[in-house]
C-alpha cells in the first residue's frame, strides 16, 4: 500500500513537496491554512496573522532560468526577473501541469503533529487539522513540513534605546505595502537587507528624505551583470564555484571584493561590509547607488538611541525630525505544532541533518523542507531536498547512524559560522552549488562530469563553465527527464526572448571587427606553430 505522506503548507516548497510525493508512487494530502497556493508570493492588500506579508512592487532577485523547477521551464516569453504575480501565474500552471490542486486542502490548519500515540516507534503520525471550525485528526506514515520562515517579525527593539519615547510611526518591514501616505516624510529605514533596501528605494522617490541604517554594511549587486545576463546566470557556475572553495581564503576574499566593487565603490558609498567573514549575502538591488548618489537616501550606521523625534547614531551623528521608521530586520521562525522536543529552535539555529531531518528519530519520517537560505534560488534547493526526502520516505535512501548526522550539523554549523558569520539572518545560510550536488548525490542525480567530457563534451563544458540550472540534476538517475539536455541548451534562447520586443533588422559585422577576427584567428595561428616547435 503507498504511504501516506502529510504536507503541511502549498508555497513554494509544498507545491514542489506534493509533486515528488506523486511522482515517488506515495499517497499525499496537503494542508493548507489559506485559501490560496502560493504562499508568501501571493500578494495581499492587508497583514494577515500567521502568514508571510510582502510589498506589492517585490520582485524575484534570483532569474527565471535559475529558479524554475527542473522539469518545468517557465514560459518563454516571462521576463527573466519576475513580479510577484508572475512567479504566482508559474505555480499555477505547474499545478495544473502535474495536477496537483486535488491533493491540497484549503483553509485546513495543522495544529499538531504528533508520534503516533498507539505505536509511538513505528515512525507514523497523528495530524491534528483544523478547518471551518472543525478539528479532525489522521494518522501519516511520514510528514513534510513546508511551513515557511519569513512568518514571525524580529524587532530587535531592546537594541534601540528610547524607542518607546519615539513619537513618530513605527513598524515592522512585512507591514509595509505601498509607498502612498509617505509624501513628503522622513524615514528611517533600519537593516540593509533586499527588504529593506527595496522598501528604502521606492519610498525615495516620494519622501523628502531616507536615511538606511546599517551595522555591518553590505555588497550590493544588480541583478544585471557581464553583457546584460541576469546576475546569477554568471554567478553560479560549478567552475567558479570549484575556485571559490579552493583557493586560499584571502584570495576569494580580494577576488569577491573586486567582483562587488567593480559596478561601484562600495567603501566610498559608505556601505562596504565591516566583518571579517567572506560571503556576507549581496543585496540584489539596481536602484539603491544611483539612489545615494542623488542623495535621496543617505546611509547612516547603527543607531545608538531614539528620542521622541530624532536618531542619535554610534557615530554621534543625529537625525532630526524622523516620522517614520522601518524595521526591516528580517525574521524568526518556530514551528507550533510541533513538539519542542522534535524540532528545536534556538536562537534562530535548529539541528537538522543537511538542514532537513531531525536527528534522533527512531524512523526518518518527518522532514522540513525549505528551511534554508542558500545564496541562489531556493526553488531547485527544495526540489532536490523534496526529492531526496521522498525517497527516503520510500526506502530506496536511508540515513546514517544518529551519532553520524549529530557530528556532521556540528561540523557543518561550524563551518557556517565561520564562512557567514553568526548574524541572525544568516543562520540559514548555505553555499549553493555545493548543497545542491551534495543532495543530487543522495539520489544519485548527480550528472558525472568526467562521464560526460568523454560521451558528451559538449553537454559536458555546458555543466561545468554554464549556469549550474536545475535542469542539470535531470539528466540522469532517478526522476531523469529526456528535455533536460535540449533545456540546457536553448536556455539562452529563453532568457533573450522577453528582451526581444523590437524588430532589429540583422546587423552586418563591420570591417573592423572582420580584420580584428582575421588578426586574432593569424595570432592563434602563429602561437600553435610555435608551441609545435618547442615540443
Ligand atoms: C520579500 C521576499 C522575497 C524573496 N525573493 C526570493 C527570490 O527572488 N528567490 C528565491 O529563491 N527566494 C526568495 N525568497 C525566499 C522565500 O523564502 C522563497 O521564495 C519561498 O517563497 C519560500 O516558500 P515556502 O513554501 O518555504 O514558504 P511560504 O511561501 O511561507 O509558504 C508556507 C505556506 O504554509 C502555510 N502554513 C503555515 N503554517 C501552516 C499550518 N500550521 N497549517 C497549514 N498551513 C500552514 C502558509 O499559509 C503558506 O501558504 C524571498 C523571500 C521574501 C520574504
Ligand atoms: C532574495 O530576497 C530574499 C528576501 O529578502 C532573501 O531572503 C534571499 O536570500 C534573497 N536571495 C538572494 C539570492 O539574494
Amino acid at each position: 500500500m503507498a504511504k501516506k505522506v502529510a504536507v503541511i503548507g502549498a508555497g513554494v516548497s509544498g507545491l514542489i513537496s506534493l509533486k515528488c510525493c506523486v511522482d515517488e508512487g506515495l499517497e499525499p494530502t496537503c494542508f493548507e491554512r489559506t485559501e490560496d497556493i502560493g504562499g508568501l508570493w501571493r500578494f495581499k492588500e492587508n497583514v494577515e496573522d500567521g502568514r508571510a506579508s510582502i510589498y506589492q512592487s517585490v520582485i524575484t532577485n534570483t532569474s527565471k532560468e535559475m529558479s524554475c523547477f527542473s522539469d518545468f521551464p517557465m514560459p518563454e516569453d516571462f521576463p527573466n526577473f519576475l513580479h510577484n504575480s508572475k512567479l504566482m501565474k508559474y505555480f499555477r500552471i505547474f499545478a495544473e501541469n502535474f495536477d496537483l490542486l486535488k491533493y491540497i486542502q484549503f483553509q485546513t490548519i495543522v495544529l499538531s503533529v504528533k508520534k503516533c500515540p498507539d505505536f509511538p516507534s513505528s515512525g507514523q503520525w497523528k495530524v491534528v487539522t483544523q478547518s471551518h471550525g472543525k478539528e479532525q485528526s489522521a494518522i501519516f506514515d511520514a510528514v513534510m513540513v513546508c511551513s515557511g520562515h519569513h512568518i514571525i517579525p524580529h524587532i530587535p527593539l531592546k537594541s534601540f534605546p528610547g524607542i518607546e519615547k519615539f513619537k513618530g510611526q513605527y513598524f515592522h518591514s512585512r507591514q509595509y505595502k505601498h509607498p502612498d501616505g509617505f509624501e513628503g516624510k522622513r524615514i528611517l529605514v533600519i537593516g540593509t537587507g533586499n527588504s529593506a533596501s527595496d522598501i528604502a528605494v521606492e519610498l525615495s522617490k516620494k519622501a523628502a528624505q531616507v536615511f538606511i541604517s546599517t551595522r555591518h554594511g553590505a555588497w550590493v549587486l544588480s541583478r544585471i551583470s557581464e553583457d546584460g545576463y541576469p546576475w546569477d546566470q554568471v554567478f553560479h557556475t560549478r567552475f567558479k564555484s570549484m575556485l571559490r572553495n579552493i583557493l586560499p581564503r584571502t584570495v576569494v576574499k580580494w577576488m569577491m571584493q573586486e567582483q562587488m566593487n567593480k559596478w561601484f565603490n562600495h567603501e566610498n558609498y559608505g556601505l562596504e561590509p565591516q566583518n571579517k567573514y567572506l560571503m556576507k549575502e549581496p543585496v540584489l538591488n539596481d536602484d539603491l547607488p544611483s539612489r545615494l548618489l542623488y542623495g535621496a537616501i543617505k546611509v547612516k550606521s547603527r543607531v545608538k538611541e531614539l528620542t521622541e523625534t530624532s536618531a542619535i547614531f554610534e557615530d554621534e551623528t543625529v537625525e532630526e525630525d524622523i516620522d517614520v521608521i522601518v524595521f526591516a530586520t528580517g525574521y524568526t521562525f518556530s514551528f507550533p505544532f510541533l513538539e519542542e522536543s522534535l524540532v528545536k529552535v534556538e536562537n534562530n539555529m535548529i539541528s537538522l541533518y543537511k538542514y532537513i531531518f531531525p536527528p534522533h528519530l527512531e524512523k526518518s519520517t518527518l522532514a522540513c523542507i525549505g528551511l534554508i537560505q542558500p545564496l541562489g534560488s531556493i526553488f531547485p534547493t527544495v526540489e532536490l531536498q523534496a526529492r531526496w526526502v521522498t525517497r527516503v520516505f520510500k526506502g530506496l535512501c536511508s540515513l546514517p547512524s544518529e551519532d553520524t548526522m549529530l557530528a556532521d550539523i556540528i561540523e557543518r554549523t561550524k563551518k557556517k559560522i565561520d564562512l557567514f558569520g553568526e548574524s541572525l539572518s544568516q543562520t540559514l545560510q548555505t553555499n549553493y552549488v555545493d548543497y545542491l550536488d551534495e543532495l543530487a548525490l543522495e539520489i544519485g542525480a548527480k550528472p558525472s562530469f568526467g562521464f560526460l567530457l568523454l560521451t558528451d563534451p559538449q553537454l559536458a563544458v555546458k555543466l561545468y563553465f554554464g549556469p549550474c540550472n536545475s535542469y542539470q540534476y535531470r539528466l540522469v538517475g532517478p526522476g531523469k527527464w529526456e528535455g533536460a539536455r535540449d533545456a540546457i541548451f536553448t536556455q539562452k534562447q529563453r532568457i533573450l526572448k522577453p528582451l526581444k520586443t523590437r524588430t532589429l533588422k540583422p546587423s552586418s559585422s563591420s570591417p573592423v571587427s572582420s580584420l580584428l577576427t582575421i588578426l586574432g584567428l593569424f595570432a592563434v595561428v602563429v602561437a600553435f606553430l610555435f608551441q609545435l616547435q618547442w615540443f
